[in-house]
Formats: structure tokens, sequence, C-alpha cells
């Protein structure tokens, strides 16, 4: 596994929250190379489909290291091991909530045309 980017690489970008639990994914095998989706927006999860534009965050690049029929990929994007979940998700939505209710920014991002407020993860349709 190769990890280059993702929500750790810079604790100041915060993701939009794809959803509150794990992609299950099969049909990689060993030598891929991967794109994981740090951001949230991506329409093709839990992969990178260059939604991230504009927002300071980055793609993962996984390869994959080994052989094994399913993966738990994290789509929630707040794992500490990412591209895996790590079940994170399980306690992320209150703090996710309250991370966005006192977001300085929201006065400004949240109400123009903002994909992702990166100061608390909202966007326009969470
Ligand atoms: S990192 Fe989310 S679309 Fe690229």
């Amino acid at each position: 596994m190769t990890n280059k980017a993702g929500p750790e690489s810079d604790s100041k970008h915060l993701p939009a929250v794809a959803m509150y639990g794990p992609c299950t994914v099969s049909g990689v095998k060993k030598g891929d190379v991967k794109l994981w989706c740090a951001c949230g927006l991506s329409k093709n999860q839990p992969w990178c489909d260059g939604s991230h534009k504009g927002t300071g965050i980055k793609p993962l690049k996984w390869t994959v290291s080994k052989e094994q029929r399913l993966f738990q990929i994290c789509a929630c994007k707040y794992t500490k091991d990412p591209p895996f979940c790590d079940a994170t998700h399980t306690n992320l939505p209150s703090q996710v909530l309250h991370q966005q209710e006192v977001c300085p920014r929201q006065l400004d991002d949240h109400h123009s045309n903002n994909k992702l407020c990166t100061g608390c993860g909202w966007v326009p349709d969470f």
C-alpha cells in the first residue's frame, strides 16, 4: 500500500462524508493502482472522479499489496488508515453535525456556490 495523500495529509481541509459506512469492493488485484477519493465529493465512490478540484484535497494513491476477495474501503473519509475502513464512521454523525454548527466559515461559504466547505465538511446537499 502506498499512502501519498488523503484527509490526514492536511488536517485544515476537512472532507465531505460520502457515506456513513464503507464500500465493499471486489475485483481489485494485487498490483492494481487506485485513486481513493479523500474529499468525499466523487460520484464514483470510493474512487476519485476529479471532483476534488478546487477543494485543496487530493486523492490517495493506493497500490493493492495483497490478493483479497473483498476490501472494506472507507466512504466517510475520516478513517485513520486510508483507504481502509477503521469504523470511525460509527461515531461520526454527531461530530460532523457539531463541527458544521460551529464552523466559523458558515456565513460565507455555506451560502455561496461552494461545493465543499473544508472548514467543516459541509456540502450543499448535506
Ligand atoms: S479526491 Fe474526491 S473526487 Fe478526487
